[in-house]
């Protein structure tokens, strides 16, 4: 593999030139890495079997794990989708250009490699204009798992995709930190009613709105119908362990604890009181307001796992809105390193 070639574009006129060299790259069967409103994704052609596969291969994922084809316009549905039951097309119209992902009954076009040998695809229509053009320029939908080697937190800026895929892909698009920070929301609308595979930016009460009622699923449910969703997803390499909002006594305690067995222990916080605590550069105090919280939430993971600490020991947040995506992530990063420690 060639040096990643890496480029920075404006949001609000993407250079033509670049977008054309990074669609020409899709079109060879390469790599490209591009922005999105939730994370960075890495980009290769739909339809093209060898250049999924490379995409597997430069992230190190497992193979039955599916990924996600982006589309610019209803139009490339055809390709894509074989049906779209009424409740999905309701949410398209909703929702995309967003950050919601359906999952579909696929054509014979879609490569088995795309969706881990199963019978559906998921599609989402990114909303950023870095993402669209590519896609656009591209003219077909293009694969967008995260892109980050696999089990590390999302990339939420081009160079957290530089510092896991430099000389593993072709080319990186930069347009700086993303809005959102935490991946789109999977339903299934195969199924009545509609199941949330993975919560994410677009919330449960807000698909209610639109189709009624969904539901969240289970354990089971995932294990069969999105095994990606139970992967060793968004786990930095300490130990994480989830405090209550506000408990100050008990985070208190487990600093002390960790400590005295010689482990070097960060925080994560946001609470009034609990930015109280202490201070340094392993106590980090993010911004309350659950959007701001999402954006910079695994950007933190990556810094404090740079500094090599043991122990992660991190405030829960209120499970409403984007908080029941954050608290997902949250729990999928404690129980993801529960051996480590
Ligand atoms: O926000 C996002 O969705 C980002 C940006 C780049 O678009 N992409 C992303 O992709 O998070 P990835 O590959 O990291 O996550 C894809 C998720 C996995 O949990 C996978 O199991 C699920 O989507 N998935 C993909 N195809 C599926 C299918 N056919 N059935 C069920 N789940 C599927
Ligand atoms: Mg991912």
């Amino acid at each position: 593999m060639p040096d990643t070639k890496f480029v920075t574009l404006s949001l609000e006129r993407p250079d033509p030139s670049l977008i054309a060299d990074a669609a020409a790259i899709l079109r060879a069967g390469g790599l490209v890495a591009f922005p999105t409103e939730t994370v960075y994704g890495l980009g290769a052609d739909a339809l093209n079997e060898e250049a999924v596969k490379k995409v597997f291969a430069a992230k190190g994922r497992p193979q039955e794990n599916p990924l996600i084809v982006h589309i610019a316009d209803r139009s490339q549905l055809i390709d894509l989708a074989d049906d779209i039951p009424e409740k999905g097309q309701k949410l398209g119209r909703e929702f995309w250009p967003g950050p919601l992902t359906l999952v579909v009954k696929k054509t014979f076009l879609v490569p088995a490699a795309v969706t881990g040998g199963m019978e559906t695809v998921a599609i989402r229509m990114p909303d950023h204009p870095v993402a669209l053009a590519l896609i656009e320029e591209f003219n077909g939908g293009i694969v967008g798992p995260s892109a980050n080697l696999s089990g590390k937190p999302s990339p939420t800026t081009a160079l957290h995709v530089m510092d896991d895929l430099n000389g593993r892909i072709d080319m990186v698009l930069n347009s700086g930190p993303v809005e959102i920070g935490i991946e789109s929301t999977v339903v299934d609308v195969t199924v009545e009613p509609p199941v949330i595979l993975r919560p994410g930016g677009i919330h449960k009460e807000s698909l209610e709105d639109i189709i009624g009622p969904v539901v969240i699923a289970s354990q089971g449910e995932l294990l069969r119908r999105s095994p990606g969703t139970l992967h060793r997803h968004y786990a930095p390499r300490a130990k994480v362990i989830l405090v209550p909002e506000g408990d100050t006594g008990l985070l208190s305690r487990l600093l002390g604890e960790y400590r005295q067995q010689g482990k070097s222990v960060a925080c994560i916080v946001h609470s009034r009181e609990m930015a109280r605590v202490e201070s340094g550069s392993s106590f980090k105090v993010l911004p309350a307001p659950i959007d701001f919280y999402a954006r910079y939430l695994f950007r933190t993971f990556r810094e404090l796992d740079q500094t090599g600490i043991d122990v992660l020991l991190v405030e829960e947040v209120e499970e409403s809105g984007l908080g029941v995506a954050v608290m997902d992530r949250l729990r999928k990063a404690s129980e993801g390193t529960n051996e480590k420690t």
